[in-house]
């Protein structure tokens, strides 16, 4: 059997070239980093359960009618995913303070927002992905303006359909990370969410007991990494009770 292409490898995943032209396979891999790599483990079954995890939310909105890349899972660590130039932002939504929100502007962890707040890290991990403005964004082309309009409404549709999911299972949804990525048909260009949404790119709380069950828990030290995402899975039905993330037992 041929070798399969390396198209590029990152922190948490690595892409090959898919089957079909404009496909790509996104490995889910089990290392976790923190802090621009500076804090990093791997941790098993961690990227088994973010494949699902990310195929779970990705398929719900395909469901809605919210564009991404996702097209299919094919194993328990990868999935098949269309090809897409991807903006080099990192899309920021949070509808309670924490992180480095809280730090920058000193408000309390879980301070409710008055209205979801939206912001933009440049994608260079050199620079560690620093905060930038709209006015960064447009001056130096990164997106243009209709781009930016595309970008909040596909982020506040992530941001609605998320958090009433993660609701009915007793999770706020407390800030997420996506990406976007451009894709070309024909004469025209969309955009679409891409990358991966997990509990690697979400804080996540228990709503009655505030038990963090995202990558806080590496970040902070703070217990089992695959506890806290199993629970998620287990919760949102895509593991089963009983599984774990290195036998895991699939129910579709
Ligand atoms: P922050 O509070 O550290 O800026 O993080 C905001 C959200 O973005 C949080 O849900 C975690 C996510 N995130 C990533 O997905 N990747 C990153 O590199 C960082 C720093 C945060």
């Amino acid at each position: 059997m041929a070798r399969r292409k390396k198209i590029y490898e990152g922190k948490a995943k690595t892409l090959f070239e898919g089957p079909e032209p404009g496909t790509i396979v996104q490995y889910f891999k089990d290392d976790a980093t923190a802090f621009n790599a500076e804090k990093r483990d791997v941790i098993e079954g961690k990227g088994v359960l973010n494949n699902m995890l990310s195929e779970f939310f990705m398929t719900g909105l395909s469901n809605i009618g919210v564009p991404n890349h996702f097209i299919r899972r094919l194993n328990m660590r990868e999935q098949l995913v269309r090809a897409c130039e991807i903006i080099p932002l990192e899309v920021i939504v949070r509808n309670f303070a924490a992180g480095s929100l809280s730090k920058r502007l000193g408000i309390e962890e879980g301070t409710p927002l008055p209205r979801p707040i939206i912001e933009y890290c440049y994608k260079d991990d050199k620079l560690g992905d620093p905060l930038v403005a709209e006015e960064h964004i447009a001056a130096f082309g990164w997106a243009s303006q209709q781009d930016m309009d595309d970008i909040v409404s596909l982020a506040l549709r992530v941001n609605d359909f998320m958090s009433g999911v993660l609701y009915g299972v007793g999770i706020k949804l407390v800030d997420f990370k996506i990406e976007i990525g451009r894709v070309y048909e024909g004469d025209f260009q969309r955009l679409i969410v891409a990358d991966e949404i997990s509990p690697d790119s979400c804080r996540l709380w228990d709503m009655e007991t505030g038990q963090k069950l995202d990558k806080d828990v590496f970040r902070r030290d703070l217990g089992s990494l695959t506890d806290a995402y199993s629970e998620v899975a287990k919760r949102l039905g895509v593991m089963p009770k009983g599984a774990t993330p290195m036998k895991p037992t699939l129910i579709n």
